[in-house]
């Protein structure tokens, strides 16, 4: 992968060792990966905000990635990158995570130096969020679901710990063709034309450039890779009710097949905000004409227009495997491209400041605030990659023409004082949702602003969905920080830019797109201000990133409520399961075909089944593919593979029946047969027991 340096390549001739600026610093490496697969079925999935999408079973688990960078001589200059395929970071879950970590290594992982990182993906399980409003469409809060997230991330900084040890950091970018689009280049043509003109080179209207960061062992061999580009994780549609990582889970699931030897691969959300994995654009689904630039729409509607993907007229399936595809192909190549030594200090800060009552001023010297969250009508209108469900429409400033009920029920909940309405601007505010704080807040006004560094490169830790012109001038800032205060010379600095992270604040718009009011401008939280009091933030606390700290710590911030323990929850649990009269658990039902498949071909089988959600098999599978090589059964594929299906289905309410259907797209030749792994509850005490089930023997030619 990457050069081997000298010292590697000659053994024992140290005296030949290159100076260690040439060969970039000796740092302390680590990585890990950890299984967050939470309940599969009966729980709603996160990212939609649809309440018709509960899972019904997996076709690929999900996982936490953490990416350990230390100093070899002092323990506390150190910071966790931590990838998780969710949606978003979350106020409850970080806190999960941090206080687990505080009992394991005491306070060498803290607040600080931990940075929790969504994929964005929009196909896991939901039900795990801290503030009122993600929960609603959840019916509240689910514990199993959350547990699983934290555990699975704790495990993973856990042996990324564990695997310490020394390396070097290196970086390198590169163009990813076909993978993105811009879904509302209305709002960001409202940006400078000068200011765009400078970046048509890179993708114009969506970032194109993939930033990589390498970790080596000493002996130069490559053992993970942490990288960033921006694409939303809606390849998989609304309708789809399969857990998966989406485009950036199945990237990496990859990458790191193809390298192996434990080789850990990080596919970080970047300034996502305004891109979509739609490439072919989004059209009006009863017409098939475009629809409606400006605002999205077919006939005056929302509804009907959707995106694209690469694959279409295939289905989203296909369109996720082709966009995954050439983010590991990108991926792949940039361990080979030409590489940048990373070389110079580690340092991280984390301080929660009050969006409510930021005070601050703007370049041009006028003071400013931003105000407490507040989403706009066009918020409800969604986006190409998946419409609201209700009458809203997309570029909807000032007057709403929105279903007047709407107005009704939005006064309902609570009626914006005119000096919220006045701070939004030309946001028509739909959902006051930061000043309403019964039983408990509804979204985020306590937000995480988080910065990390290592040497030449900075890394701003977004607590929301940048657009692509807001994440380009946010990394603009912080080079402009560093290079200032003589951290960097000119064009030495590298910037990246990971979120929803932390916290989920929604999205981040320019000045200009937020005036458009689409869906991004219209969920910019605290008003037009946002993405200029980050800035503002990044100036404020810069000095933190230097070689030389400032005196003092960074101040911890107000806290933020944590509400894990006092959420609602009206989700049911699983109550107990049976097999019909006469049946057993693992029996199979519908068996394999006695005469051979081919390559390609799908291959299913039927099982009585039970509840996954009484074990969710973490760092395990609940179903397998097994080979049989020299007189045993290998397993081959598992919950790991794209192409093995798990499917669950209740066939009987009140006796608790289920079926499993296992659906395995052969991709491999032999003798194989599938295995079902469950577990039921008995109705008498409801003890949890293991069964398992297993397929009659058949062959792939
Ligand atoms: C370790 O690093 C911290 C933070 O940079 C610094 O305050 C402290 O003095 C260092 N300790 C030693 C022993 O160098
Ligand atoms: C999901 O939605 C897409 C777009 O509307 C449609 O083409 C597809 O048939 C739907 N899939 C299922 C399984 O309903
Ligand atoms: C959407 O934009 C079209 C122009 O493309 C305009 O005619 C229409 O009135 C707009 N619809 C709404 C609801 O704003
Ligand atoms: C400073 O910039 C803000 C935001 O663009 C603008 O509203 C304000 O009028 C400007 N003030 C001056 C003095 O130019
Ligand atoms: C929630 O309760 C658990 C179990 O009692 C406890 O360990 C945890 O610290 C609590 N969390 C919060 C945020 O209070």
């Amino acid at each position: 992968m990457r050069i081997p340096r000298l010292v590697s390549l000659l053994g024992a001739f140290l005296f030949l060792t290159p100076d260690a600026t040439a060969a970039g610093t000796q740092y302390t490496l680590g990585t890990g990966i950890g299984d967050i697969t939470g309940p599969v079925v009966e729980i709603g999935f996160m990212g939609y905000a649809s309440a018709d999408q509960k899972g019904t079973g997996l076709r690929q688990r999900i996982f936490s990635r953490a990416f350990l960078v230390g100093s070899p001589t002092n323990t506390t200059e150190r910071w966790v990158y931590i990838n998780v395929d969710t949606s978003c970071g979350d106020t409850a879950i970080r806190d999960g995570v941090l206080r687990r970590l505080q009992e394991i290594y005491g306070g060498l992982y803290h607040k600080g130096n931990v940075a929790v990182v969504g994929t964005h993906q929009h196909s896991g399980p939901g039900g795990w969020m801290n503030y009122l409003l993600p929960q609603i469409t959840f019916l509240g809060f689910d514990k199993q679901s959350y547990q699983a997230i934290v555990d699975g991330i704790v495990l993973s900084v856990k042996r990324a710990h564990d695997s310490a040890a020394p390396g070097y950091l290196s970086l390198s970018k590169g163009l990813v063709a076909g993978a993105n689009v811009n879904r509302s280049p209305y709002a960001y043509e409202a940006n400078p034309a000068e200011e765009r003109k400078g970046y048509e080179d890179i993708g114009g209207e969506v970032d194109k450039v993939m930033t990589a960061l390498t970790f080596t062992r000493e002996d130069g061999t490559a053992f993970g890779q942490l990288n960033w580009f921006p694409v939303h994780g809606t390849s998989m549609y609304l309708n789809n009710t399969l857990v998966t990582g989406d485009n950036k889970g199945l990237a990496a699931i990859q990458l790191e097949k193809d390298i192996g030897n434990g080789f850990i691969a990080g596919f970080s959300q970047a300034n996502v905000g305004d891109t979509s994995p739609n490439t072919q654009g989004a059209f009006c689904q009863d017409t098939g004409l475009p629809c409606t630039y400006e605002n999205s729409t077919c006939n005056g509607r929302s509804q009907q227009c959707i995106g694209r993907g690469p694959a279409w007229p295939k289905p989203d399936l296909n369109s996720c495997e082709i966009v995954a595809t050439k983010q590991y192909q990108g991926a792949k190549s940039l361990l080979s491209a030409p590489q940048t030594d990373v070389s110079g200090p580690i340092r991280s800060l984390h301080t929660f400041v009050d969006m409510s009552t930021f005070a601050f001023t703007l370049p041009n010297g006028t003071k400013t605030k931003t105000c407490a969250a507040a989403l706009g009508y066009s918020f409800a209108a969604g986006t190409t990659d998946g419409p609201g469900a209700f009458d809203f429409t997309q570029n909807d400033p000032g007057h709403p023409s929105a279903n007047p009920m709407w107005r009704i029920v939005s006064a309902l909940i609570r009626n914006p004082s005119e000096e919220q309405k006045a701070c939004h601007g030309q946001k028509p505010i739909l959902l006051d949702v930061g000043e309403m704080h019964e039983p408990y807040d509804w979204s985020p006004n306590i937000v995480d602003f988080q910065l990390f560094r290592v040497g030449n490169l900075g890394v701003i830790v977004s607590p929301g969905e940048a657009t692509t012109m807001a994440g380009r001038r946010w990394r603009a800032k912080l080079i402009q920080e560093l290079e200032k205060a003589g951290e960097w010379k000119k064009g030495e600095g590298w910037t990246v830019i990971g979120g929803p992270a932390n916290t989920y604040t929604h999205y981040i718009t320019t000045p200009e797109e937020y005036d458009i009011q689409r869906y991004e401008g219209a969920s910019t939280l605290y008003g037009p201000n946002t993405l200029a009091a980050y800035l503002a933030l990044t100036e404020k606390y810069a000095g933190y990133l230097k070689e030389q700290l400032p005196g003092s710590p960074y101040p911890a911030g107000p806290q933020p409520q944590v509400n894990t323990n006092r959420s609602f929850s009206f989700i049911t649990g699983v109550v107990y399961d049976s097999p019909a009269i006469g049946k057993t658990f693992g029996q199979v039902l519908t068996d394999v075909n006695k005469t051979p498949y081919s390559v390609g071909q799908t291959v299913a089988v039927k099982f009585v089944g039970a509840n996954p959600r009484n074990n969710l098999r973490l760092e395990g599978t609940f179903v397998a593919v097994e080979r049989q090589e020299n007189g045993e059964w290998k397993t081959v594929r598992d919950d790991k593979d794209w192409g093995l299906v798990y499917r669950w289905k209740r066939t009987e309410g009140l006796t608790g029946q289920s079926e499993v259907t296992v659906e395995w797209k052969a991709d491999m030749a032999g003798g194989f047969r599938i295995r079902y792994f469950g577990d039921s509850k008995s109705w008498l005490g409801g003890k949890i027991s293991p069964f398992e089930g297993t397929s009659g023997v058949f062959t792939v030619t």
